[in-house]
């Protein structure tokens, strides 16, 4: 059976002085969900954009045939509950923090879902899947990282990988459907890899945004996939 895979470009790296022009563009270009990275220069050494610039770009977030692209709203935030509640009024589909950043995983986990966004769990390099053991049914989303949150343009962190086929067998065992992202150092030239490994889902900024032609960066992603 064919996988579906999926390109979640982070509009971290994007031109933050035209995002409505980038995100009509890189849809354009072939994106499947729009990642965006809210940071709260607490939880991460870095400040981006909240809720307003979400509920601003999501009418943007559309193919040139109208139809919607996912929202993936990354938090890099603690609390997570609040945020999380504000993302899902301005138009977040699928909303995932890290369990580190909650004070009750399972119940942020419920506030996103009450909201009626899909809900996701993020993993820092070196953060364990442990709580996954306890709030995996409840989940649509786990999020590897393959760098240290808070900045585009770093290096793959090659243990992902492993982290990656675990989540994977976690999944497998689980029977449901949740989908496996892999967020930071993805290029065309590693993402088979990362593919290989289990995921399905996969961001990048600094290998998209910057770039002259969105459209064959994407390109070669999906043919390094097929
Ligand atoms: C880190 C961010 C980055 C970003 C992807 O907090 O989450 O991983 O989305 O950045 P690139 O693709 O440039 O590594
Ligand atoms: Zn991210």
């Amino acid at each position: 059976m064919s996988k579906t895979y999926r390109i979640a470009p982070s509009i971290l790296s994007a031109d933050f002085a035209r995002l409505g022009e980038e995100v009509r563009n890189v849809v354009a270009a072939g994106a499947d969900w729009i990642h965006f990275d809210v940071m709260d220069n607490h939880y991460v050494p870095n400040l981006t954009f909240g809720p307003m610039v979400c509920q601003a770009l999501k009418p943007h977030a559309k193919t040139p045939e109208g139809k919607a692209v996912p929202i993936d709203v990354h938090l890099m935030v603690q609390p997570v509950d609040a945020l999380a509640a504000a993302f899902a009024d301005a138009g977040a589909d699928l909303i995932s923090f890290h369990p580190d950043a909650s004070g009750h995983v399972h119940r942020s986990v419920q506030a996103i879902k009450s909201k009626g966004c899909q809900a996701g769990l993020v993993f820092n390099p070196a953060q364990p899947l442990d709580v996954l053991d306890w709030v995996i049914e409840d989940i649509d989303l786990i999020l590897i990282m393959s760098v240290n949150p808070g900045f585009g343009g770093q290096s793959f962190i090659d243990s992902a990988l492993r982290k990656v086929e675990a989540a994977r067998q976690r999944i497998t065992a689980s029977g449901k459907d949740i989908r496996l992202e892999v967020d930071g150092g993805i290029k065309a030239d590693n993402i088979r890899r990362v593919a290989d490994a289990g995921a399905d889902t996969f961001v990048a900024g600094s290998a998209i945004f910057g770039k002259p032609d969105y459209r064959a960066v994407i390109h070669a992603m999906r043919q390094a996939l097929a």
